[in-house]
């Protein structure tokens, strides 16, 4: 079934939490600039939604992320330093960030929630369809997600959004969807969401992730939903409703994600990113990987 709509261009990456979980280290930076091995981990966000083709960016900021609007702009003083020293390599990594992707900023003002961020960005939308990334959620640059929902939300319309299989005592940490399978095997068919749901009322192990393609309706969904779990305005609510009412914004499909996936926004997970991503990198990984074998060995 392939519908005719516009093609999908613009990216939206909400980064104006608080970034409590990270604390001391986010009372000043953001937690986006954190780096995992050399780059930020927006960086890798920014790179993800480049690579399937979205090349317009608009990312959801607040107070305390100007580091953000800074890594994706020019350095005229450190280019300048690094080209007298002739240092081509490390010219070209200053230069990377700013020659991505046209980079959009919006501030949030208060963090009232996911939905509220998303919401921010509907004057630059407008009424295409677009993507959502979540900018602490790192998906590994080799399992591509993003593209793989662009093709489906273009054969199928509505939205779509992107699911993970998780232990069921894991499911209370995230948004969880009901579903029907589909004639396609990484494609389901979503009817149902709940925010963080407890294991026993949990409707599967289908957790949301942080990756989403997005019809405009959501934002008439948007502005008329209250605040929900934590007081603040969920966009798995807003999805929800589109979910139950597929004539209002068409159907929500949902992508089922088997590749690496990190929450850089917890510390666990963002030292796990941080140790696999330097494995594999040619560059550091094999003196990296001789350290933590014998790390490993010394300490079991
Ligand atoms: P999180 O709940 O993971 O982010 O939101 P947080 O609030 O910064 O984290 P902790 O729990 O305090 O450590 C998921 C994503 O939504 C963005 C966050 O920046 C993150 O990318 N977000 C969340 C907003 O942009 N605005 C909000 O009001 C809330």
């Amino acid at each position: 079934m392939t519908q005719s709509h516009p093609r999908i261009s613009k990216a939206v990456i909400p980064a104006a939490g608080l970034g409590t979980r990270f604390l001391p280290a986010t009372k000043a930076t953001p937690k986006e600039m954190l780096p995992v091995v050399d780059k930020p981990a927006i960086q890798y966000v920014v790179e993800e939604a480049v690579s399937a083709g979205l090349d317009d960016v608009l990312m959801i900021t607040g107070r305390n992320k100007r580091p953000l609007e800074d890594h994706f702009d020019r350095n005229y003083e450190l280019e300048s330093a690094l080209q007298k020293k002739g240092d081509a390599d490390r010219l070209a990594k200053v230069q990377e960030s700013s020659d991505l992707a046209t980079m959009h900023y919006v501030r949030q003002g208060d963090p009232k929630g996911l939905g509220h961020a998303v919401l921010c960005a509907a004057p630059h939308v407008g009424h295409e369809p677009f993507a959502v990334l979540l900018g602490d959620d790192l998906i590994d640059p080799r399992d591509p997600l993003l593209q793989r929902m662009v093709e489906v939300q273009e054969q199928r319309g509505g939205s779509v959004i992107a699911l993970m299989e998780v232990a069921p005592e894991q499911i209370h940490l995230y948004g969880c969807a009901a579903v029907d399978p589909t004639d396609d095997g990484d494609v389901v068919k979503v009817h149902d969401l709940v925010e963080k749901p407890a294991a026993a009322d949990a409707p599967s192990n289908y957790a949301i992730i942080g990756r989403y393609v997005l019809d405009p309706h959501i934002f008439d969904i948007l502005r008329k939903t209250e605040p929900g779990r934590g007081g603040e305005i969920q966009l798995t609510d807003a999805l929800q409703q589109l979910a139950a009412d597929e004539k209002v914004g068409g159907p929500v499909h949902g992508v089922v994600f088997k590749g690496r996936r990190y929450d850089t926004g917890d510390r666990g997970d963002y030292l796990r990113a941080i140790v696999r991503l330097a494995c594999e990198r040619e560059d550091l990984g094999p003196d990296f990987r001789t350290w933590l074998r014998s790390y490993v060995a010394e300490e079991m």
